[in-house]
């Protein structure tokens, strides 16, 4: 029996990735760039045990439907087929933070998958090639491999600028306790197949993330953020266009919010993903002056306060982690 234990923390993105490039690989059509957060983890131990003879996974003490079973099995065999293996896996994945929260449990759920699964198997691979193989089940579990800000470009995940470059907080602000309804994988191919703006939206989003970028290594937190916004709602756009709406009467209230909180000079950004909460970026030392609004606003149910944090990591490995 071998084992390995990962832990890996979810991100944002801030120049979103959406739609994939044509052909095998789940490669996105346009570069992206999140932040890490520190704080939220995902823990997961996978066991190559002799004794079993199908993949098994819990998840949050519970065993996973078939679906989500299937999707562990497809990356624990490209481990398999890499390592010469074919021992099947006891997987036990748990969140500290809640699965409906808004924060995507999958870009740290595969993240800390593959690594666990890697090290289980014995293979001595770094980083880079640990997020590919993420990649391959969740192109935004790629970003979770690495800590600070990390830029997601064709097939390579890279980091870009420590935790520390900017002093950037996330304001998650969770509007509703259920699960979304569209996922992203289908979210996207509507829109690249539906929406007569998603080629727009694949000229915007590289000028958009490229200067993001740039303001982002300038330290320039409100050029950065103003950027991320810029990026969301271009985005949405897009999906909007093809049918694909995720956000709800309070994504907007909270959004509406932010941005009167900006018409009255203080600096407060939003990003929404594939579902209906909203993350308020902001620089620390305005988190005082705006989290009391976005707490009042209607539709607005809790706020979860994240910071930049680091990427993935093996808590343990052996015969018997
Ligand atoms: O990693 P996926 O395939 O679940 O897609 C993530 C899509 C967004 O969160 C909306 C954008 C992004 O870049 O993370």
């Amino acid at each position: 029996m071998r084992s390995a234990i990962a832990i890996a923390h979810p991100n944002i993105a801030l120049s979103k990735y959406w739609g994939k490039r044509a052909g095998v690989g789940n490669v996105p059509a346009v570069p992206s760039l999140s932040v890490t957060l520190a704080g939220l983890s995902t823990r997961t131990e996978v066991t190559f045990d002799d004794e079993i003879s199908a993949d098994a996974l819990t998840l949050n003490g519970h065993a996973a439907s078939a679906t989500v079973t299937a999707r562990a099995s497809e990356l624990l065999d490209r481990v398999r087929a890499a390592a010469g293996l074919s021992t099947r896996a006891r997987v036990v994945s748990t969140n500290d933070f809640p699965t409906a929260s808004g924060l995507a449990s999958s870009a740290s759920g595969f993240a800390a998958l593959a690594l666990a699964a890697v090290r289980a198997a014995g293979l001595d691979w770094d980083a880079p090639r640990v997020a590919a193989l993420a990649r391959q089940s969740s192109a935004s579990a790629a970003r979770s491999l690495f800590g600070g800000f990390v830029e997601l470009d064709g097939e390579i995940a890279r980091p870009v600028a420590g935790p520390d470059r900017i002093d950037l907080r996330v304001l998650v602000c969770v509007t509703t306790e259920g699960e979304k309804s569209i996922s992203s994988r289908d979210g996207m191919s509507e829109t690249a197949r539906k929406s007569p703006y998603y080629a727009a939206w694949l000229e915007a989003a590289p000028r958009i993330h490229f200067a993001l970028k740039e303001a982002l290594l300038a330290s320039d937190l409100a050029r950065a953020c103003e950027l991320a916004e810029e990026s969301a709602l271009a985005m949405h756009a897009s999906a909007f266009a093809a049918n694909v709406i995720y956000v709800s009467g309070a994504t907007l209230a909270a959004l509406a919010t932010v941005r009167s909180l900006r018409a009255s000079g203080v600096g407060a950004w939003a990003t929404m993903d594939a579902g209906p909460h909203l993350k308020c970026l902001v620089a620390a030392a305005d988190v005082d002056r705006v989290k009391p609004a976005l707490e009042k606003t209607e539709g607005v149910l809790r706020i979860i306060e994240a910071r930049p944090g680091e990427g993935a990591r093996v808590l343990g490995q052996g015969a018997e982690a």
